[in-house]
């Protein structure tokens, strides 16, 4: 595996490959879970180069959020990559992505708005903007993305159909920790106390899933089981049609952190 800083590097590794050689990307901010591994293993099973980024991401974080606490380690990151079989990774600094005087934006309107759109103002602008750079720097034949941020991933999607960009987004499902809980980089933040609270999410997820099976209203009987957990905020427990997949979604505080999670109603994953 060889680890890059720079667009310029990005484009000279690829460039003797292209048109013969299939390209995967896999976006991230690092600090690697389970959720990242299973991206990076479906990227490798299906192309021949595999490229990651790994770029926290500071337009897409609002003031106020995490961007500075933000879980790092991209030492035991690379040893992952390398060991999931990545051939390039990408670690630009801040400046390479936004050289002084950047100042364009991609704003994907209507499913940007709503849930994490609410929650958290100019968001969906940081990734969307992110996204297409990266899209640019590396022109994959397939992106990778998780259903565990089924609004980015719906997101994505539609960047991608309304700008004709000529790639594939697969989609892949949420993976969750033996006892439930999605794998996220924030989980870190969690005491285990907090982390037991933080159960109530993926056990309101499921019950409303459970419910709108037997015809009841899923975000009801969610909030139901949410109330009953006096360690976890709701911020938002929600049904949202996204790109075709009808998804139970929420968000929800366990002290200083924030989590998101959803189960998928109805609808395959492309
Ligand atoms: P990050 O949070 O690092 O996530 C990178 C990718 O991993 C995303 O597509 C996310 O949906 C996926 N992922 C996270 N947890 C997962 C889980 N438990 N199961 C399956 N997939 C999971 O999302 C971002 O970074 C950024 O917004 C990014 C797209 C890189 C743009 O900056």
């Amino acid at each position: 595996m060889r680890t890059v800083e720079t667009v310029t590097e990005v484009r000279a590794a690829l460039r003797p490959l292209r048109g013969t050689r299939s390209v995967g990307l896999v976006p991230t901010m690092g600090a690697f879970h389970e959720g990242h591994l299973s991206l990076l293993r479906a990227a490798r099973a299906e192309n021949d180069v595999v490229v990651v980024s790994l770029f926290v991401n500071p337009t897409q974080f609002g003031p106020g959020e995490d961007f500075a606490v933000y879980p790092r380690d991209p030492e035991r990151d690379a040893a992952l990559a390398a060991e999931a079989g990545v051939d390039l990774l990408f670690v630009p600094a801040a400046a390479e992505m936004y050289p002084e005087g950047f100042q364009t934006w991609v704003e994907v309107e209507e499913l940007a708005r709503g849930m994490e759109g609410d929650a958290r103002p100019g968001h969906f602008r940081g990734v969307a903007t992110v996204c297409l750079k990266l899209f640019n720097i590396v022109r994959p034949d397939r992106a990778y993305f998780g259903q565990k941020d089924a609004q980015q991933a719906a997101l994505v999607e539609q960047l991608v159909r309304d700008l004709d960009l000529e790639l594939e987004i697969r989609v892949l499902p949420t993976v969750r920790d033996v006892d439930g809980l999605a794998f996220s980089s924030r989980n870190a933040g969690l005491s285990p106390e907090q982390r037991r609270a933080a159960l109530a999410l993926p056990r309101a997820l499921r019950a409303g899933e459970d419910a709108y099976r037997e015809g009841a209203h899923p975000d009801a009987v969610a909030r139901v089981v949410l109330a009953g957990e006096p360690g976890v905020e709701p911020d938002y427990v929600q049904v949202a049609r996204l790109n075709g997949r009808l998804v139970l979604a929420a968000a929800v505080r366990v002290g200083r952190t924030r989590l998101i999670d959803n189960v998928v109603l109805e609808g395959d994953l492309p």
